[in-house]
């Protein structure tokens, strides 16, 4: 049977998916991006090389792979042609391999300057957001006032409507004395949207046709299950739903095609942006910053670091019904003389296992740890499960226990070749 895999982010996103999903690309034709838009930054090493995605599929790195940007992403057609130049000028060909759903909304230039805006007069109350105008693009598929990409077949009109909607958009700006935007954006959006004119399709059709045809189709889900819009740490996320069912609605396949979800966790846990992380650790980010790590890859900004949280990789077990876990970064622990698991918290007083939805009572758990003990040897050359040091592997194993799904893949650094199949 053919395989049809969700794969999502069972953290704050930055969990080392676009390295899984680069893996797991050898054994499907087709990927699918189902949600999100240029606020993604999957990170691929191939060789020598290195590749930063933020909208493409990964899957575009493998030869021979059909990849499909769905209905549920927000697309930004300049941000999208200057990722087609990087791989183009990479000698990696996209026509006739990437299709672009005409569903999909469009990132307008007002968009990303409403999201800085309101970042930037929210005072206390910030997101932390990538700035690409993710937010204020959703807000206005679901006020159903968006512009999608098959209005990229209509130059003309095309033209006539990001006028009209800039002017509404500077009267926004106006009245709430942010900067607007110049109609002068709207020479390069349309050139930009012309390079993206031929990717435009009817993926739904062309999706069904492919699940005919017995396809391995492998979705690639951007952000994680805490930055969900239903199930994340509301408002502290990002606008689409990053958990498995969005990869149904994002896309057009059923539900009842889908063969097999993975959950891609690091073995410890990070994030960027505002918002409470209970297992919060100052030790392991100065430790991970001050080898290099943690630093996001659309942004640049540090990212903030704690220990292992099973609370949160449990409820994304049960929101996602992740069935095979993918455990990346293990390596990142290496150096330790003890590392941490958040096995519960507790608030006022009582036992939580399950991470709350007031906002205000999250930031207040407190976490109850476990400690194990560690390997304190470089795991980046393990070649085989059984070559993991004992310690190591006692903790992966307690870590996908705790969770309640199967460990699979473990990641023991950026490379193809730093990957142990269970
Ligand atoms: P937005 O998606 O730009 O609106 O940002 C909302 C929140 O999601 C912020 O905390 C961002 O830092 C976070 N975020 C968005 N995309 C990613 C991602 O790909 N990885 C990690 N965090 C993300």
């Amino acid at each position: 049977m053919a395989s049809r895999t969700i794969l999502v982010g069972a953290q704050w996103g930055d969990e080392g998916k676009g390295k899984i999903i680069d893996v797991l690309s050898e054994s499907h034709n087709v990927i699918v991006r189902s949600q999100g838009g240029n606020n993604a930054g999957h990170t691929v090493e191939v060789g020598p090389e290195k590749f930063i995605l933020h909208l493409i599929p990964s899957g575009i790195l493998r030869k021979g792979t059909t990849c499909i940007i769905g209905n549920g992403t927000v697309i930004d057609p300049v941000a999208l042609g200057k990722e087609l130049s990087m791989l183009h000028g990479r000698g990696i060909r996209t026509q006739g391999r990437l299709f672009i759903s005409e569903r999909a909304h469009l990132v307008a230039p007002y968009h990303p300057a409403i999201d800085k805006s309101r970042e930037k007069s929210a005072a206390k109350r910030k997101i932390g957001t990538t700035g690409r105008g993710i937010g204020p693009t959703y807000g206005d598929k679901i006020a159903r006032v968006g512009l999608r990409m098959h209005e990229l077949r209509n130059p003309a009109g095309l033209r006539a409507a990001l006028k009209k909607r800039i002017g509404e958009a500077n009267e926004l700006c106006r009245f709430n004395g942010w900067e607007g935007v110049s109609l002068d954006v709207v020479k390069d959006y349309t050139a930009a949207a012309a390079v993206l004119r031929p990717y435009i399709a009817d993926t739904v059709s062309l999706l069904h046709k492919l699940v005919e045809k017995d396809r391995d189709i492998l979705f690639e889900g951007a952000q994680g299950t805490f930055l969900d819009i239903d199930f994340g740490t509301y408002p502290y996320v990002t606008s689409s739903n990053t958990t498995s069912g969005g990869a149904c609605t994002g896309s057009g396949l059923p539900p009842h095609h889908v063969t097999k979800v993975v959950g891609v966790m690091k073995a410890y846990t990070t994030r960027v942006g505002e918002g409470p992380l209970p297992s919060d650790s100052s030790e392991l980010a100065d430790l991970l910053h001050g080898m290099g790590r943690e630093f996001g890859a659309t942004t640049g900004r540090a990212r903030r670091c704690g220990w292992f949280d099973a609370v949160l990789t449990g409820f994304a077990r049960r929101v996602n019904g992740i069935d095979d876990l993918a455990v990346t970064n293990i390596d990142g622990l290496d150096t330790f003389a003890a590392v941490k698991v958040c096995t519960g918290y507790r608030l006022d007083g009582k036992k939580q296992d399950t991470p709350p939805a007031d906002i205000g009572d999250f930031a207040r758990c407190q976490p109850v740890y476990k400690t194990f003990k560690g390997w304190r040897r470089d795991t980046s050359g393990c070649k085989s499960w059984r070559s993991l040091p004992p310690a190591a592997r006692d903790y992966l194993k307690a870590i996908a226990d705790l969770t309640g799904a199967r460990l699979a893949i473990v990641s023991v650094g950026p490379k193809r070749e730093q990957t142990l199949f269970l």
